[in-house]
């Protein structure tokens, strides 16, 4: 995730873009830049690291110009280097652009543009579309725009100028957000609407497919056709503060609110055009997973609950032993591991001091470690032999969400990616799982909608001191992860337990009025389930239950039901997991916690 700005007008361009980038920082901040018109010429400056670096260099400089666009990147393709940053540029430097999302057709169009003798200088998928935007060129920058973005695949938002235009921006967009703000006879370009809101509040929102002309005579939007399309203008009445959370009360609230799109970016590039699964940056051959014993996974909190839910999906659909550790324990459990074990260490951070511990322990001796994690450049991406990322954009809250479904999407394909090297599923199967996973993110969607009986428990349950999360199978893990949520949001101590374990002992707390959540999806263990769910009744306690809609006959036995779409059992975790962290949170909203920054709590842990 990268953050753009443009501006075209009378004033100075280079303050106003630095003030929208240091609204974007949150996007991404491992190198920033900005090119800026001037006396027909086009000055780029770009600095690796945060912005500081950027506006230490930028002091010096003292670049001047009434046009203008800027970037700060969050690297996808290519290391965070002064060459990999944005603005790229042709061949010639006549054209700049910035962009963010992620070209999927990228090496396919540079092999063809170098042999047509276009020079590139960075690793980026971005730096095709200044050559493409160039090969297209004849004078018309609009039109060099539209022709580049029809060969494009992918996501993308992005903002271009030429040394030929003194006030003219070209924006395009697709899967991206983008935003227009319209000011008198000045003009300004944003990923987001904090990054232009202390500039003006009337906003063009740019919708999938279109495109503008901006000058500071006025704004001309097209679709990618060329026909014309009218935009209404958006008058945005959120403070600043808020708006940066794009009017979500939280960030917390609004990561929720963005997995779909997480899981959505996840999933991108693991898929070849044929569907098939793709790791390329996993250095895990086919061979090498015919070779393996064994699997082991380590991770911590939150991450370790979807090393839980990896298990049961590589034991399930690759047949391959798998086995779970809590990173701080696993290093001095003396593991037994060898160089038919493939360790995978999950972290969201790539920081966490005991997770890069316990890839240091199962690389001493001998296994092949593979860093699944969502920071580019983070300590495990050196550290691991390969590395899977998610694409879930940085998370602000400390309370895991939206990198926890991620990191479980692409521990599903992985699974499949196994499965299929070992020929331990068939084609067909492969298919069909895969066709499910490609619905999850609506199937969010549907659940994030729907969230009103979600809010009345809260309010019903905000006082109750214990809480007992349950389940069984797939269950398991989400019970796990919905009592750790509540624990680290709203500070009540939740149990989250092996349902059929429980009358070994946590029974005993169970009073009067006690909440019981229980994951009751459908499942192979569902009759089971009910029958836990029949235990905790007959002594008093309330049940909340996670259930498959459909199942209508639960809500005559239980108090509460937080529906979810059906889908494979395994998968069936991703949309379980949703409902009870929007638990978590209105209950620590009803009780007045500060949900984004949980007291005793860091992001990320980077000691032991
Ligand atoms: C901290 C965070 C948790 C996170 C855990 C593991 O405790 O508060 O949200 O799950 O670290 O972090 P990692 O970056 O390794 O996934």
């Amino acid at each position: 995730m990268c953050g753009i700005v443009g501006y075209v007008g009378d004033k100075n361009s280079v303050p106003i873009l630095m003030g929208g980038l240091k609204k974007l920082e949150y996007r991404g901040y491992d190198s920033a830049g900005l090119a800026v018109f001037n006396n027909g010429k086009i000055e780029v400056i770009r600095e690796v690291g945060n912005l500081a670096h950027l506006e230490k260099a930028v002091a010096k400089k003292e670049p001047y110009g009434n046009l203008g666009i800027g970037h700060t990147r969050w690297a996808t393709h290519g290391r965070p280097t002064k060459e990999n940053a944005h603005p790229h540029t042709d061949c010639k430097n006549g054209i700049s652009i910035v962009h963010n999302g992620i070209i999927e057709n990228f090496l396919e169009l540079k092999k063809n543009l170098m042999g047509k003798g276009h020079i590139f200088r960075s690793e980026t998928d971005t730096e095709v579309i200044a050559h493409l935007i160039e090969k297209h060129y004849d004078g018309d920058l609009f039109k060099a725009v539209q022709y580049a973005v029809d060969e494009l695949e992918g996501s993308f938002a992005l903002a271009a100028i030429s040394r030929d235009f003194p006030d003219l921006i070209v924006v395009a967009r697709k899967d991206s957000p983008l935003v227009i703000g319209l000011g008198d006879n000045e003009y300004f370009v944003a990923s987001d609407i904090p990054a232009v809101l202390s500039h003006t509040k009337n906003i063009f929102i740019l919708e999938n497919h279109e495109m503008a002309k901006i000058t500071p005579r006025g704004v001309w939007v097209t679709n990618f056709e060329g026909k014309e399309v009218k935009k209404d203008i958006l008058k945005v009445k959120w403070s600043e503060e808020a708006a940066e959370k794009s009017g979500y009360e939280d960030f917390m609230l609004k990561e929720i609110y963005e997995q779909p799109k997480a899981i959505k970016e996840t999933m991108r590039d693991k898929f070849d055009r044929n569907g098939q699964m793709l790791f390329e940056g996993m250095q895990l051959g086919e061979e090498d997973v015919c070779k393996l014993k064994k699997v082991v996974i380590i991770a911590c909190g939150t991450s370790y609950h979807a090393g839980l839910v990896a298990k049961q999906a590589i034991e399930h659909w690759a047949k391959i032993p798998v086995e779970v550790d809590i990173s701080s324990e696993f290093r001095y459990c003396d593991p037994i591991l060898d160089e038919n074990t493939l360790a995978i260490a999950i972290t969201q951070s790539g920081e966490t001091a005991d997770t890069l511990a316990g890839v240091r322990e199962a690389k001493s001796k001998g296994a092949r470690v593979i860093g699944i994690t969502n920071v580019l450049g983070s300590t495990i991406t050196r550290e691991a032999d390969g590395v899977v990322y998610t694409h879930a954009g940085p998370e602000i809250g400390v309370a895991a969400t939206k990198t926890l479904v991620s990191q479980m999407v692409a521990l599903y394909i992985f699974a499949l990616y196994l499965a299929r090297a070992r020929n331990t599923l068939s084609d067909k199967k492969i298919s069909a799982i895969t066709e499910e996973i490609k619905n999850l993110p609506d199937q969010v969607e549907k659940i994030l909608s729907g969230n009103g009986v979600i809010k009345k428990a809260a309010k019903k349950y905000a006082n109750c001191t214990n809480f007992l999360f349950l389940g069984r199978g797939i269950g398991l893990p989400v019970a796990l992860e919905g009592a750790l949520k509540l624990k680290e949001i709203s500070y009540i101590h939740a149990e989250g337990y092996a349902a059929g374990e429980m009358k070994h002992g946590p029974i005993a707390l169970i009073d009067d009025g006690v909440p019981a959540v229980v994951v009751a999806t459908k499942s192979k263990v569902h009759e089971k389930i009910l029958g836990n769910i029949q235990e905790v009744k007959a002594r008093g306690a309330d049940i909340i239950a996670v259930s498959s809609f459909g199942d209508t006959e639960i809500e005559k036995v239980v108090d509460y039901v937080f529906y979810i779409p059906e889908t494979t059992e395994i998968l069936s975790a991703i949309l379980a997991v949703v409902p009870l962290q929007l638990f978590a949170y209105y209950m620590a909203k009803t009780r007045g916690c500060n949900v984004d920054q949980p007291k005793n709590l860091a992001k990320s842990v980077t000691v032991e």
